[in-house]
């Protein structure tokens, strides 16, 4: 029960080891609150906007220091260069707000221009796994998911914390998720991004983002270099796509969702599938064409501030079909058509086709005999 209150995680806890001293404890003003005032649950899960800077900077060398091969893959990862990744920095040439660096920069504070150390930091081994307000280093409790596999865990020179939450969705939850910086609410037109709404109504809602995001290896350790968007096998994952003529112009491609843990794509707001076909002629000359966007579509409306969602066709837990008609010429032509995936810069207007694609991966292409 003690262990329970401690971790604060109910029930859920019992998956949790039996070793009160690796649970470490919680931080003074929360230890000494007033019986029966609500209290927030202890320990933290990662948030942005952490302000510690330098300490941070610090604390994460050491963390890489004894942990090597998870630093590697780290590294590597867009958490790392979330502050520094081209495409970000693109974006926030463009609205240079405190609100984007709270984020992708979490251990700067967000309304003065970050230091370089702590901006490359990124979304750093601290952030996630050392969620005191007042010290990044290990020495005030390092978080981790219940201990599953056989046997008792390392011993550890520094505290563990772990908490079933951060083995789920709550780990992510409040980075992975949230309003526009003009929005009052949390209404699915106030979000630029939704990906934990979107999972909690996706045909995975029960299995962890890390089941996918961080499969183990062959010692059972997870990996930290968290697949996403750049890897094409994974993004071709999330669907199945199926194509057939409906009639000589036109053509169907239907997209069911498979490995995708929520809506595909997910995300920042400006991922989109791009559906086409093409009439083909002699030496695959194009001789007609159609195509669709699915997306979260916005507009942005003169007067007002920020964008408006009008529109969300991406996959979500129900098949999708598109259906596309090239026209005249697809009389007695095969017809290709093609799924893809791309990542488009913050666009300028509200044409979706004058978008500029920073990244594309074919997820499904393929051709139809007359
Ligand atoms: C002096 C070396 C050292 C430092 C510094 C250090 N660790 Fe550890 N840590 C270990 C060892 C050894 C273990 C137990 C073996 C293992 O799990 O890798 C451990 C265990 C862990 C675990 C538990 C893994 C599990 O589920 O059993 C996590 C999470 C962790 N460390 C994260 C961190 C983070 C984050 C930092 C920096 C804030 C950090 N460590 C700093 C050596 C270190
Ligand atoms: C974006 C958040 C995030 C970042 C950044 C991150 N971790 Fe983790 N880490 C996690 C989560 C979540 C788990 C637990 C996953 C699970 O088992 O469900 C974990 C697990 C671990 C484990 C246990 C792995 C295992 O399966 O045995 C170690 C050790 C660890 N992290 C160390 C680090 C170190 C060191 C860094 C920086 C080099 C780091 N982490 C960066 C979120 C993060
Ligand atoms: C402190 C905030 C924070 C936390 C906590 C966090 N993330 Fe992230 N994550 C980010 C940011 C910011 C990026 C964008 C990096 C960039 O600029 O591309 C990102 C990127 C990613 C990506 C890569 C997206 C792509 O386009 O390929 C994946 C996958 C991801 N996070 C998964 C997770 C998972 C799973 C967890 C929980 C275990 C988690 N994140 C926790 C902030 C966070
Ligand atoms: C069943 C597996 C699965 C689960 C569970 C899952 N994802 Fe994903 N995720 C994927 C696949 C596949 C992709 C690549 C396709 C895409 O972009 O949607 C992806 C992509 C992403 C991306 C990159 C999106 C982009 O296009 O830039 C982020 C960020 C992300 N997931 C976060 C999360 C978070 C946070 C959770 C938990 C709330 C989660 N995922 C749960 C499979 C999963
Ligand atoms: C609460 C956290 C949060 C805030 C605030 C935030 N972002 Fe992000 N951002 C993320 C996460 C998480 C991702 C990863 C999702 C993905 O890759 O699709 C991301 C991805 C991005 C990407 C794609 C990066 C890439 O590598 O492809 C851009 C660009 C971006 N954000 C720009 C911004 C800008 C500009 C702002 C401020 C107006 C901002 N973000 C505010 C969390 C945040």
């Amino acid at each position: 029960m003690l262990i329970g209150l401690l971790l604060g995680c109910g029930g859920a806890c019992a998956s949790a080891p039996d070793r009160p001293d690796r649970a470490g404890t919680p931080p003074a003003p929360q230890a000494a609150a007033a019986p029966g005032a609500a209290r927030p649950p202890w320990p933290a899960m990662p948030t942005p906007a952490r302000g510690r800077l330098d300490a941070a900077v610090a604390a994460n060398l050491a963390c890489e220091g004894c942990h090597d091969e998870v630093a590697r893959e780290w590294r590597a990862s867009l958490h790392r260069s979330a502050n520094t990744e081209p495409a970000y920095r693109r974006a926030f040439a463009i609205e240079p707000m405190p609100f984007c660096r709270g984020c992708h920069a979490p251990e700067a504070a967000p309304a003065e221009p970050e230091p370089e150390a702590v901006g490359a930091l990124g979304v750093g081994c601290v952030t996630c796994h050392v969620t005191a307000a007042s010290s990044a280093d290990a020495s005030a409790g390092v978080l981790a998911a219940p201990w599953t596999r056989p046997g008792p865990p390392p011993a550890a020179p520094h505290p563990v914390v772990r908490d079933a939450r951060f083995a789920g969705a709550p780990a992510c939850a409040s980075c992975h998720e949230f309003s526009f910086p003009t929005a009052r609410g949390r209404r699915p037109e106030d979000l630029m991004q939704s990906t934990l709404t979107e999972h909690r109504s996706s045909p995975a809602a029960d299995r962890p983002c890390a089941d996918c995001h961080m499969p183990a290896g062959a010692a059972g350790r997870r990996s930290h270099a968290f697949v996403g968007s750049r890897d094409p096998a994974f993004v071709r994952s999330a669907v199945t796509v199926s194509a057939r003529r409906t009639s000589a112009a036109a053509v169907e491609i239907t997209l069911a969702p498979a490995n995708a843990g929520h809506a595909f794509p997910t995300g920042d707001l400006f991922r989109r599938l791009e559906i086409s076909a093409e009439a083909l002629g002699p030496d695959d000359m194009v001789l007609g064409q159609a195509d669709r966007y699915l997306a979260r579509h916005f507009v942005i409306r003169p007067g007002q501030i920020g964008r408006r969602l009008i529109g969300d066709d991406r996959v979500h837990a129900a098949p999708v079909t598109v259906a596309l008609d090239v026209g005249p010429a697809g009389e007695g032509r095969e017809i290709a058509w093609r799924v893809a995936y791309q990542r488009v810069a913050h666009p300028e207007g509200v044409d979706e086709r004058d978008a500029l694609v920073e990244g594309e991966i074919t997820v499904a292409s393929g051709r139809l005999a007359p």
